[in-house]
């Protein structure tokens, strides 16, 4: 055969195969229009365990283990985020998820999270953090490992330190800086 009609029944053999797949199409990365952007984001984080209005909640407390590491205590989470550290600092979104002890050896809990953010142009775009969380070490990271609206296809990590906690109620205002990348 010549090489024209081995092209000629390649093509066709593509065609019938975009026909048969019209489902999906499928573009090289590097030919489409999107860009990857790197963002830096800085906010505190409020989990209020105690009180009359927590945004903390545990759902799930186990029956036998050791105590001291609270293994198996599964703890639900709208936590507000906010610019500064106080309080009635700007709002600019929430912790949204839960966070378990998942450690029998000291207090390390698996995050699965959502950072939902409310403010200007990011208002409902989100972050997915899935990770371990050490809380009493001075920095846990964590993996952002995917991300909604603006921040679709993101990827990047979580650097938190606690700026205050009382030890007594459990109540913490953590300092979270994020780095991501997305398009
Ligand atoms: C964010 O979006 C919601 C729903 O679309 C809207 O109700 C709210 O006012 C918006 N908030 C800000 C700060 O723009
Ligand atoms: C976050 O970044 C700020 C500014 O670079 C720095 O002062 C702070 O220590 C960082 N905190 C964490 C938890 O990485």
């Amino acid at each position: 055969m010549s090489a024209i009609v081995l092209l000629l029944l390649s093509l066709v053999a593509t065609v019938a195969a975009a026909a048969e797949h019209s489902f999906i199409t499928t573009t090289l990365a590097k030919k489409s229009t999107l860009k990857p952007k790197i963002s830096h984001l800085h906010f505190y984080f409020h989990d209020v365990v105690s009180g009359r209005n927590p945004t903390a909640v545990p759902v799930a407390k186990p029956l036998v283990g050791p105590a001291q590491s609270f293994f198996g205590l599964v703890t639900m989470i709208d936590d507000p985020l906010t610019e500064g550290p106080e309080a009635d600092s700007k709002r600019v979104g929430y912790a949204q998820g839960m966070y378990s002890s998942a450690s029998q050896t000291e207090v390390a809990f698996l995050m699965t999270m959502n950072l939902y953010f409310t403010e200007g142009k990011y208002n409902g775009s989100a972050l997915s953090v899935l990770g371990r969380n050490p809380p009493l070490h001075p920095v846990r990271e964590m993996p952002v490992v995917g991300g909604s609206g603006l921040f679709r296809f993101a990827r990047g990590y979580a650097l938190a330190h606690t700026h205050w906690i009382d030890f007594k109620t459990g109540d913490a205002i953590v300092e979270y800086n994020v780095t991501v990348m997305h398009y």
